[in-house]
C-alpha cells in the first residue's frame, strides 16, 4: 500500500469537492490536505460528509500568500499536488481582471516554486497536476474540436489568465524537470456549482419564477460534462497519467445554450408538477457577454484510449440528477443566494 500525502488546492469549490470526496473515500492510505482560501465560491458545506474522516485536513491559505503555500509543505511533507484553486467565472473576471491575475498566475508560480524547492532531490513519486479549462484554445467555428495539440488562444482575462498559468506549469517541466501533468477540460456541471454558472443560475430562477438570462441568441455552443466524470478523470490522471503530458478531458456533449435551456425548462417543469412550457416562459435575451466564445468542444481520444475512461452518455439523466440535488438542498442554494451574492447578481442583471 503507497501511503501519500496529497494537497488539493481549492478544494472547497465546485469540482474541488468532488474531487477530495473522491480521495478521501477510495483511498484511506492517502492524506488529503484541502487548501482554500475560501473566497466567495468556497463552500466547506460541500464537505460536510467527508470533515470528520481521519484522512482529511483542511487548511485555509490564500495560494498568493507564499510563505504560507511553503509552511504547508513543510508541515505536511506534500508529495503530490492536484491544482484546481482559481478564480473561475469569465463574467466576474471581465468586470474585475485583477484578482485572476494574482490568483490564477501568481498563486500557481508559488505553487510551482515551493514544490521545485521541496522536491528538488528527489522527483521520484511526485507530481504536481494542473487542472485547466478548454477556453485557453478560444473559440471553434461551426466545425472541428480541440485536441491538446490546438494552438492556445484565449479571449478573456480568465481564459488568459489560466493560458499563462499553463504555459508556466510546462516550463517548469521542461526548465527545472518537475514532474507535471496539465488537463485541460470543457464545461462541468452537477451538484455544488455555485449559482452564478449557467445550469444552477438558471435552475435557482425557474424555481423562484425569476427570469432566465439568455446571452445573445442563444447560439454559443458548450461541451458539457457531469463533475463526478471529471473527477474520475482527474484520479485515473493522477495515478496513470505520463508526466510531461497533457490530456483532453470533455463530455463529447455538444449543446446550444438555448436548446440547453429549453431542455431544462422542461425538466423543471416535470420536477415541480408544473404545466409543460411554464418554464420555458421565464427565459430572456440580454445583452451578449463581451468577447463570448462561440463554441467550445473538445476531442478526448488520447484519455479515452491510453487509460478506458469515458464519460457518462446520457445528459438528461446528469441534469435530472443535477435538478435533484438543487431541489433537495434548498438551504445550500439560499445560503448562497444572499449577502455577496446578491449583490452581485444586481450589478450583473439588475439594469439589463
Ligand atoms: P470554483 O470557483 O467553484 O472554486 C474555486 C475554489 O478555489 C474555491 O473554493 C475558492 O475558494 C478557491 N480559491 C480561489 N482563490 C483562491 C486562492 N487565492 N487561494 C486558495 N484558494 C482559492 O471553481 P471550479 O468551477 O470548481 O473550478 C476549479 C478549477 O477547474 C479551476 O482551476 C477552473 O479553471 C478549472 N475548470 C473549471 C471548469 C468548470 O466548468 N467549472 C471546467 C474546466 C476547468
Ligand atoms: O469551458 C470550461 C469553462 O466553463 C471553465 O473554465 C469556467 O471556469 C466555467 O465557468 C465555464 O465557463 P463558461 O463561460 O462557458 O460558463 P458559464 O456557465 O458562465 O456560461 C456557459 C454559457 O452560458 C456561456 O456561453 C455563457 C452563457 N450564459 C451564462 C450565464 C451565466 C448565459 O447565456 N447566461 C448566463 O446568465
Amino acid at each position: 500500500m503507497v501511503r501519500r500525502t496529497i494537497l488539493i488546492t481549492g478544494g472547497a469549490g465546485f469540482i474541488g469537492s468532488h474531487v477530495v470526496r473522491r480521495f478521501v473515500n477510495g483511498y484511506p492510505e492517502y492524506d488529503i490536505i484541502n487548501c482554500d482560501k475560501l473566497t466567495y465560491a468556497g463552500n466547506l458545506e460541500n464537505l460536510k460528509d467527508v470533515e470528520s474522516r481521519g484522512n482529511y485536513f483542511f487548511e485555509k491559505v490564500d495560494i498568493v500568500d507564499k510563505p504560507a503555500v511553503a509552511a504547508l509543505f513543510e508541515k505536511y511533507k506534500i508529495d503530490g499536488v492536484i491544482h484546481l484553486a482559481a478564480e473561475s467565472h469569465v463574467d466576474r473576471s471581465i468586470t474585475s481582471p485583477e484578482t485572476f491575475i494574482y490568483t490564477n498566475i501568481i498563486g500557481t508560480v508559488n505553487l510551482l516554486n515551493v514544490a521545485l524547492a521541496h522536491w528538488k532531490d528527489s522527483f521520484d513519486g511526485k507530481l504536481f497536476y494542473h487542472i485547466s479549462t478548454d477556453e485557453v484554445f478560444g473559440s471553434l467555428g461551426q466545425d472541428g474540436l480541440f485536441t491538446e495539440s490546438s494552438p492556445y488562444d484565449p479571449r478573456s482575462p480568465y481564459s488568459a489568465s489560466k493560458a499563462s498559468s499553463d504555459h508556466l506549469v510546462r516550463a517548469y517541466w521542461h526548465t527545472y524537470g518537475l514532474p507535471v501533468v496539465v488537463t485541460n477540460c470543457s464545461n462541468n456541471y452537477g451538484p455544488n456549482q455555485f449559482p452564478e454558472k449557467l445550469i444552477p443560475l438558471a435552475i435557482n430562477n425557474i424555481k423562484n419564477n425569476k427570469p432566465v438570462p439568455i446571452y445573445g441568441k442563444g447560439d454559443n455552443v458548450r461541451d458539457w460534462l457531469y463533475v463526478e466524470d471529471h473527477a474520475e478523470a482527474i484520479d485515473i490522471i493522477f495515478h496513470r497519467g505520463k508526466s510531461g503530458s497533457t490530456y483532453n478531458i470533455g463530455g463529447n456533449n455538444e449543446w446550444k445554450n438555448i436548446d440547453l435551456i429549453r431542455l431544462l425548462c422542461r425538466v423543471m417543469d416535470e420536477k415541480l408538477g408544473r404545466q409543460p412550457g411554464t418554464s420555458e416562459k421565464l427565459i430572456t435575451f440580454v445583452t451578449d457577454r463581451p468577447g463570448h466564445d462561440k463554441r467550445y468542444a473538445i476531442d478526448s481520444t488520447k484519455l479515452q484510449v491510453t487509460t478506458g475512461w469515458k464519460p457518462i452518455p446520457d445528459f438528461r439523466k446528469g441534469l435530472e440528477k443535477t435538478v435533484d440535488w438543487y431541489l433537495a438542498n434548498t438551504e445550500w442554494l439560499e445560503n448562497i443566494v444572499s449577502g455577496e451574492y446578491e449583490k452581485y447578481y444586481e450589478s450583473m442583471y439588475g439594469n439589463r
